[in-house]
């Protein structure tokens, strides 16, 4: 159910989200990348959909998210806004695409903005990427970061497990939130990190916290749509809340179709001209 600033809102933008923290209202969050999911999502009332680079392990069956393109982005983006017209759109910036090049970084979002009609951006990253998320401000395009377990650099981490457990990146991780803020970003995704360590950025920067993995101190939550449902299967995580289990639903839906196809029971004297 949404809350009162949020339902009260016509269009969710970045400075809805700041008020929604302000007045202690949590945020739900949830990935998209079809119109169709997006339709639904829609709907039902979140306040931001994220077409998270997710797509790549979800949507295209691939094992990280680095493969994912800039084109591929934007068509999973174009595809949500069609559906959209309350939810905050954010649209991340694929892997390679805004790393040690401001300019790159630019033209990107520039991109995404401009072919998708999104609202808003998510890179991951903190210190090391600021430059791009300047440049990318100073365009007037706003910016959601993303600290924590950031899936883009698996390669150089070697595993999935829980980030800034010990005090020195805990201490940086913190750093690099003020940083985030202090640049102008207008929320941070925290991932896979200690609830206590997520609860003290919430209550250090004054932007929006949204968590992952991060406990239920922070300013609101976002999911993988496709594994909150029970689409998918093999991914169980300690933090993934199970709504559904619509992999066996579908499974079974089919099996029946199936059925009646080869039993002739479908279609029948009403379904056919
Ligand atoms: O790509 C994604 O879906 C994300 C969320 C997990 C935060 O970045």
């Amino acid at each position: 159910m949404s809350s009162s600033i949020s339902q009260a809102a016509g269009k969710i933008t970045t400075h809805v989200l700041q008020r929604m923290k302000n007045n202690h209202e949590k945020i739900a969050v949830l990935t998209a990348y079809d119109y169709s999911m997006a339709k639904l999502l829609e709907l039902a009332g979140v306040e931001v959909i994220l077409v998270g680079d997710s797509a790549a392990n979800i949507m295209a069956g691939y094992k990280t998210t680095l493969p994912i393109t800039l084109d591929h982005m934007i068509y999973h983006a174009t595809s949500v806004v069609a559906a959209v017209e309350k939810a905050l759109v954010v649209v991340d910036l694929p892997f390679g695409t805004y790393q040690g090049n401001s300019k790159e970084a630019l033209h990107s979002a520039i991109r995404i903005m401009k072919e998708s009609g999104a609202d808003a951006v998510k890179l991951e990253g903190g210190k090391e990427i600021l430059e791009s998320i300047d440049r990318i401000l100073t365009a007037g395009i706003p910016v959601m970061g993303h600290l924590g377990l950031t899936p883009q650099s698996i390669n150089k981490f070697g595993t999935y497990t829980v980030r800034a457990q010990d005090p020195i990146e805990a201490d940086r991780l913190l750093h690099d939130a003020l940083l985030l803020e202090k640049a102008g970003c207008f929320a941070i995704v925290l991932e896979k990190i200690p609830a206590l360590l997520a609860k003290q950025v919430s209550e250090t920067v004054k932007i929006p916290i949204i968590g992952i993995g991060a406990g239920g101190a922070v300013d609101g939550q976002v999911l993988v749509l496709h594994d909150m449902l029970g689409i998918t299967q093999q991914f169980s995580p300690r933090y993934l809340r199970r709504y559904h289990d619509l992999s066996t639903e579908i499974t079974q839906a089919v099996q029946h179709y199936i059925k009646d196809v080869k039993t002739r029971n479908f279609p029948n004297d009403n379904e056919q001209y």
